[in-house]
Order: structure tokens, then sequence, then C-alpha cells
């Protein structure tokens, strides 16, 4: 059996403040069809089946954070009401260009608005979404900041948090390495998309920093081919 390899935090290209709209459009639109054709989609509405009834308002109010080109949040969208429920996404992310390109992807859709915010400042008070999800977006942060980050997004749920990221392993980090090439994808992409394997997660590192962040409830659920989705309770009310 192979051996797990060493968590990596080398920087990712996505995370440089410069990159241009052209080098962020080609890259995210690869991360869209791995989403799409490597089970991230499948993983995350599977895992947010059980948790779409209306809050509140009368709709479910969903936060998505480091949504990227928002592919998921529509997705979402249009599978909640194709289930019959109605759905409000709030879709975040830091980078200014990556957000406006979200916000024209959604342009179409009153279902999804796009904000541009760090997800260590988000400016929202406490329990205002009754679910919140964040997709390929914790494995770009040190064990210390995943906690925290889960910790404020079980503040910010009323109901749950769910985490779908990529489980490390030699297997889809060969895989990614291989095909990005092959496939000539954008250089962003084939930079970031074998490093994000090696940044990415084993089941115990994620189920140390769920208990780390105060959930002692909580589900992780493996998901072909090299996903984890976690899926924690909203914090207790104050
Ligand atoms: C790999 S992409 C994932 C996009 C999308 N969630 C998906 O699964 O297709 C990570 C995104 O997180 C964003 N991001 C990185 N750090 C962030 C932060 N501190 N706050 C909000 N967004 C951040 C990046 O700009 C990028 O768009």
């Amino acid at each position: 059996m192979l051996p797990v390899p060493q968590r990596s935090h080398a920087p990712e290209w996505m995370d440089r403040a410069d990159n241009t709209r052209a080098d962020l459009e080609g890259a995210l639109r690869d991360i869209e069809l791995t989403n799409r054709l490597l089970g991230g989609r499948k993983a995350l509405l599977r895992a947010l089946r059980p948790h779409l009834a209306p809050g509140p308002s009368g709709r479910l109010e969903l936060l998505d954070v480091g949504t990227g080109s928002a592919d998921l949040p529509l997705a979402l969208a249009c599978f909640a009401e194709s289930s019959g429920a109605s759905v409000r996404i709030t879709a975040v992310d830091r980078d200014p260009t990556t957000a406006g390109l979200a916000a024209e992807q959604t342009a179409s859709t009153t279902c999804v608005r796009v904000v541009q915010a760090d997800a260590f400042r988000l400016p929202f008070a406490p329990r205002s979404f009754d679910v919140v999800t964040a997709s390929m977006f914790l494995h770009h942060f040190r064990h210390e900041d995943v906690v925290r980050l889960l910790d404020s997004f079980r503040s910010l749920a009323r109901r749950a948090v769910v985490i779908n990221d990529l489980r490390r392993h030699w297997l889809p980090y060969g895989f990614i390495y291989l095909v990005a090439r092959l496939t000539r994808r954008h250089p962003m992409y084939v930079h970031d998309a074998p490093l994000s394997v090696l940044r990415g997660f084993t089941a115990p590192e994620l189920r140390e920093a769920a208990t780390e962040a105060g959930a002692a409830d909580f589900r992780l659920d493996r998901r072909w081919p090299f996903r984890l989705v976690l899926t924690l309770p909203a914090a207790a009310r104050a």
C-alpha cells in the first residue's frame, strides 16, 4: 500500500493577488469541469439532500465560502428547485476578479448573490444561514486556520456545515498530474490541481479539526473517487 504523502503548504497560483482575469477564468473553467466529472458536485448535492427544508425565512438560506466561479451554488440552486425547495445562496469569494466572474455567471438567477469578502472576516451575523458549505476551500489553509474557519462556519449556521474537500493520496495526485498535462488544461490548473491534492486531508486530520472546532457530533464520508465530506452540526445557541 502507498504511504500517504506529507501535507504540503506550498502556495497555489490561484491564491496570488495579481492574477489576470483570463488566467482565473481559464483555471476556474477547469475546476468546474473537475467538479462535474470527478465527483465534487455529486458529493456536495448528496450531502445537502437531508438539509433542504426551508428555514425561518420560508426558504433555504445557504452560504457558500470560497465559491470560485459559483458553479456549485448554481448547481445547487437547480437541484433544490427540482426537489421543490426554494433557496437563496450567498456565494463568497475573497478575490475581487473571481467574485466578479461569479457575479457574471450567476446574473441570470435571483437565487444566488455574490459577495466579495474574506472568509476570516465574514460580514454576517451569527445564525444568518441554515447551511454553510465550503468546497475545495479548506485545503488552502493550515490546521489552526481550518479549525478557526470551522468554528466560525458553525456559528453562522442554524442547521449544518458541509465541507467537501480532497483526500490526500498519491493516486489522485498522479492521476490529476498526468490528466491535466495530457489534456492541456490551463497552466494555473496544471500547477494547482496536483498541489491541491497534496494540500488535502486525511480522514483523521479532518476529524481532529472538527473535534477541535467544538463539534462533538459530526459525520465524515468518503466519496468516490477521493473526496471527503464532513457534515457538522451548527453551534449550540449562545
Ligand atoms: C479551489 S477554488 C474552489 C472554488 C469552488 N468552491 C469549487 O469547489 O469549485 C478556492 C477559492 O477560494 C477562494 N479563497 C481563497 N482564500 C479565501 C479567503 N480567505 N476567503 C474567501 N475566499 C477565498 C479563492 O479565491 C478561490 O476562488
